[in-house]
């Protein structure tokens, strides 16, 4: 198998599944965590990315299918997304019209009371079926306003990090899309709060 990416949890290798082109994601232990620990930690957000990774495309997001979950392992194999991930497309490009795109996906997510705990441009796929979002292990299943308000200040703080250029025209895209939340006015007042309480702290 291909190693394609050492992330900060995860080894993810090249394969075939059935004959598909897959990816396996396996979660390596961290030698810094009590072992019982460690292995609960990567059990559950094994399990967790498996199951909100179907969710989320229940909820018209898409994903990588999933081909088979092994919690003894912390392993997932799941479908291939061929395509160039937010994170190089807009370095590229440029084109802050896509956070708009992508706030409707987030919407949709929220929507159907999925957190993602993670948004990133990394954890976006360009897919000529359209944009795919991976990387669930962090996530959640909630109808908490907080929770979903902190996913976006999450992702505020990492897109500004990583797309300083176009942050302020990429981020108004973004809350274009989101307003498709019924709820999106709660969430935003809750944002600000968010915000606000982190300065303090
Ligand atoms: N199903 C998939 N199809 C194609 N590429 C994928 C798929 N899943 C993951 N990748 C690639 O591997 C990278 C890391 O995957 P993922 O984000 O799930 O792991 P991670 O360990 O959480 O990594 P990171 O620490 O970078 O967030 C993705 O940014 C993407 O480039
Ligand atoms: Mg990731």
């Amino acid at each position: 198998m291909e190693l394609i990416r050492k992330g900060a949890e995860a080894e993810l290798y090249l394969t075939t599944y059935k004959g598909r082109p897959a990816v396996l994601k396996r979660r390596v232990p961290k030698r810094y965590r009590v072992r019982q620990l460690d292995e609960y930690i990567r059990k559950t957000r094994t399990r967790r990315e498996a199951r909100l990774l179907e969710r989320a495309r229940r909820a018209g997001v898409p994903t990588p299918s999933v081909y088979h979950v092994d919690e003894e392992r912390t392993e997932i194999v799941m479908q291939y997304v061929e395509g160039e991930r937010a994170k190089e497309y807009l370095l590229r490009t440029g084109d802050a019209g896509l956070m708009r795109k992508i706030g409707e996906h987030i919407a949709l997510l929220h929507g159907n009371d999925i957190v993602h705990g993670d948004l990133t441009t990394s954890n976006i796929i360009l897919a000529d079926t359209g944009l795919h979002f991976i990387d669930f292990g962090l996530g959640a299943v909630s109808t908490s306003i907080e929770d979903k308000a902190v996913d976006l200040v999450c992702f505020r703080r990492s897109f500004v990090a990583t797309h300083p250029e176009i942050a302020d025209a990429g981020w108004n895209a973004l809350k274009e899309g989101y307003g498709r939340y019924p709820r999106a006015p709660d969430v935003w007042e809750r944002f600000e709060q968010v915000v606000r309480r982190a300065r303090y702290l």
